[in-house]
């Protein structure tokens, strides 16, 4: 799996090779692609004659002929000594010098998977056939010893990466920029895929050709954010749903990140993805240690969705943690949309009793139940339930909500302070903050300094007080503002770029303690919908409100956008009230209910309203729900017909045994007179027999070839169909 002979590594998965070789003293990226049965010694991967025409940089090398690292693809590349393109660390040594010479010095092969202290990764199991390359790196000018981690997954098929950055010189060192990965692609076309878009608006796919010059997307809003995703494919042009070369990047990483390829001109594309160096920089004394997040890598030859399935499946299984991970979670019903702020203990249960008569199994109490907060502007930090809204406390009504047969839950954003708080006014220098400049608002609240311990523990207190008492079975956890002024009183001002990732280690530290503490809660990341949907996330919690947007067919999209790289296991999915909220459209119940059906089903809307037919079309939703939620979740995922400029969607999900296929059909806009469509199914046994819930009986074969034949002519309209293997 890691092999390392005559100066070239290989690291090989059950279908891929990831190729390095160590020349003149420097780390070459040489091949990333489908398997190499054999690898030749590094001279025969060089190029011939490795001189170009002009390059402004010469470095010398052994046999006393010129040659430039500009002109080769480099593994992590440095800064200042020739190669012009986007490095991969920065730093400045104690006299401000910043040109550093990366040397390979040495490796190590371990069994397992390494670790990033304080902060969320991929994990192995004992079983899993994993291994882990370290490759030392040493900058001879300042002593800096740079190790590069390589997880390698055989079976899954992913590599991970991560860098540290030890000081081992006498002064201290400062890092500017502390990429997670660097790869360089040899002379190809690409297109460059990102997921961006904006609140209620998440992760829509945009694909563009890669030309001369950079191309990224990045956030700096101190969280992954709405507007960019950590994550970018880059892709051959060629390459669709099933064919062409795919390979995946995503970052295990909660905060300011930056993702691009640079073409330069020789054809080559670098890819880097990391820490956004803007407002970042870390200060190391002699002996102390820096990781950088991990970045989480996968290839396909086979295209997107094969890419897709691979991070779909390693998130499932060896991000996520818990006992959730694997078994199935309850059905709920959220308040948040049903009443907002404006509830009280006798309208919470009669929504309650409904959900309990159409089998229900969690109730969720959103935003308002604490402190004096009947609006966005007050109370966030006293977590003390408001006993206005609630006179026998969460006590009173999580009893009352089991007595109906439910489990409760309740929402937290517990990263925050209102300046009309309590907590505020006892605490008014605990937010982020920059000495005095204004503190800016963002939804009437400021952001808790959780680069403070003190701090950390005041919000761990907060969350024990409730959940100590054993009442509260899921906790959905909000952060519902950007960054501003990102600046902490506690550290000194040669610390002040540390700030940002430091909040990050702080919140890490919080959801690691919480949900270590409460194994049996069950917790759902939420960040203004999904501002905060990445993988750093759900390393705490298997699941993440995906979006503010619940109109069906806005969802489409937004669900068909975040399976380019997570799992539909991970995005919380509730049907909502019409006109809908956001978007003011009417869709039928069987659309809301069959798009949420795919992800963690939830309903947020007062089912005590609905009419007699709607409450029918729901029962059906969650007995579908109950039959299919562990094809869905821990199935393989098909895109068989993609949303984007298309009037039908349809997913195909294949169970992990193969005896289940369950295929999903919507009509996002019908036409009069419309084309015939034929939703072909993909990856079924040829020879096999499937059979539908009437009792129709399809080949494999037909099934892949002839499908099923649309005629698209009713709106919003929508089907699943099931098939068993006979
Ligand atoms: C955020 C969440 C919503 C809801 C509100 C409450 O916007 O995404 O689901 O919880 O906060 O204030």
């Amino acid at each position: 799996m890691i092999t390392y002979k005559d100066g070239v590594f290989h690291l090989s998965t059950k279908d891929t090779s990831y190729v390095m070789g160590v020349f003149e003293g420097k780390l070459l990226n040489l091949y990333w692609g489908e398997k190499l049965n054999f690898v030749p010694e590094l001279s025969k991967m060089l190029p011939i004659d490795y001189f170009r025409t002009f390059s402004s940089t010469d470095v010398i090398d052994s046999d006393g002929e010129k040659f430039s690292t500009n002109d080769f693809t480099m593994e992590y590349p440095d800064y200042g000594r020739g190669d012009y393109r986007i490095s991969a660390f920065e730093g400045k040594d104690f006299e401000g010098t910043t040109a550093s010479n990366l040397k390979f010095d040495s490796y190590e092969i371990v069994d397992g998977k390494y670790s990033i202290p304080k902060m969320p990764a991929i994990y192995s199991e004992e079983k899993d056939n994993v291994k882990t390359l370290k490759i030392y790196l040493r900058d001879e000018y300042s002593n800096l010893k740079v190790t590069l981690l390589y997880g390698v997954f055989e079976d899954l098929n992913v590599i991970t990466r991560a860098a540290t950055f030890k000081n081992e010189g006498s002064e201290a060192y400062t890092i500017e920029k502390a990429f997670s990965l660097s790869v360089d692609f040899n002379c190809k076309e690409l297109d460059f895929i990102h997921l961006s878009g904006a609140w209620a608006r998440e992760r829509v796919p945009h694909r563009r050709r890669v030309v001369a010059g950079t191309q990224q997307v990045e956030s700096i809003y101190g969280i992954s954010s709405h507007i960019h995703n950590p994550f970018f494919a880059l892709v051959s042009p060629d390459a669709t749903e099933t064919m062409g070369d795919a390979y995946g990047f995503n970052l295990v990483y909660s905060g300011n990140f930056i993702a691009g390829a640079q073409k330069d001109c020789f054809d080559v594309t670098r890819a880097y993805l990391g820490i956004h160096p803007t407002g970042f920089s870390w200060v190391l004394a002699p002996g102390e240690e820096f990781y950088t997040p991990e970045a989480v890598t996968v290839y396909s030859a086979n295209g997107i969705g094969e890419m897709s399935r691979k991070f779909h499946k390693i998130y499932r299984t060896r991000l996520c943690r818990g006992k959730y991970r694997d078994i199935k979670r309850p059905i709920l019903i959220n308040n948040w949309e049903a009443t907002y702020f404006d509830f009280n203990e006798e309208k919470i249960l009669k929504i309650t009793e409904a959900a309990a008569e159409l089998g229900v199994e969690l109730m969720v109490l959103d935003d308002g139940w604490f402190g004096k907060r009947d609006k966005e502007n007050c109370s966030l930090g006293d977590w003390i339930p408001d006993t206005r809204k609630l006179p026998n406390g969460i006590k009173g009504l999580a009893e009352k909500v089991n007595g109906y047969g439910l489990k409760f839950g309740l929402w937290f954003e517990p990263e925050m302070i209102s300046p009309d708080s309590d907590l505020y006014r006892a605490h008014p220098d605990w937010c982020l903050h920059q000495c005095d400049r204004e503190r800016t608002l963002g939804r009437s609240q400021y952001i808790l300094d959780l680069c403070r311990e003190e701090i950390c523990d005041f919000v761990k207190g907060a969350l024990d007080n409730i959940l100590s008492t054993g009442l509260v079975s899921y906790v959905k956890w909000d952060m519902n503002r950007y960054m501003s002024e990102v600046g902490s009183p506690a550290f000194s001002k040669e610390h002040q770029g540390e700030i940002a990732h430091r909040y990050l280690i702080g919140l890490y530290g919080i959801m690691e303690y919480i949900t270590k503490k409460y194994p049996d809660v069950l917790f759902e990341g939420c960040s203004g919908g999904g501002g905060r949907f990445d993988p750093g996330i759900l390393h705490y919690m298997p699941q993440i409100w995906t979006s503010d947007d619940t109109d069906a067919l806005e969802r489409i999209d937004i669900q068909y956008g975040t399976s380019i790289c997570y799992p539909y296991s991970a995005m919380g999915a509730h049907v909502s009230a019409v006109p809908n909220h956001q978007v003011y459209r009417t869709t039928p119940m069987k659309l809301r209910g069959d798009v949420a059906i795919c992800g963690q089903l939830g309903y947020e809307l007062d089912l005590a309203k609905l009419t007699d037919a709607d409450k029918e079309e729901v029962k059906k939703q969650i007995a579908a729900y109950h039959k299919l939620s562990d094809v869905f979740h821990n199935g393989d995922l098909y895109r068989l017909i993609t949303p984007d400029n298309s009037d039908v969607a349809a997913n195909q999900f294949i169970s992990e045994d193969e005896s289940t296929v369950a295929v999903c059909i919507y009509i996002k806009r019908a036409r009069p007179n419309n084309s015939f469509k034929f939703v072909k199914l993909l990856n079924l046994d040829k020879n096999a027999l499937y059979v539908d819930e009437k009792g129709n009986e399809f080949s494999g074969d037909y099934l892949m070839h002839f499908g099923f034949k649309i005629s698209a002519n009713k709106d919003y309209d929508s089907k699943i169909i099931v098939l068993n293997k006979k």
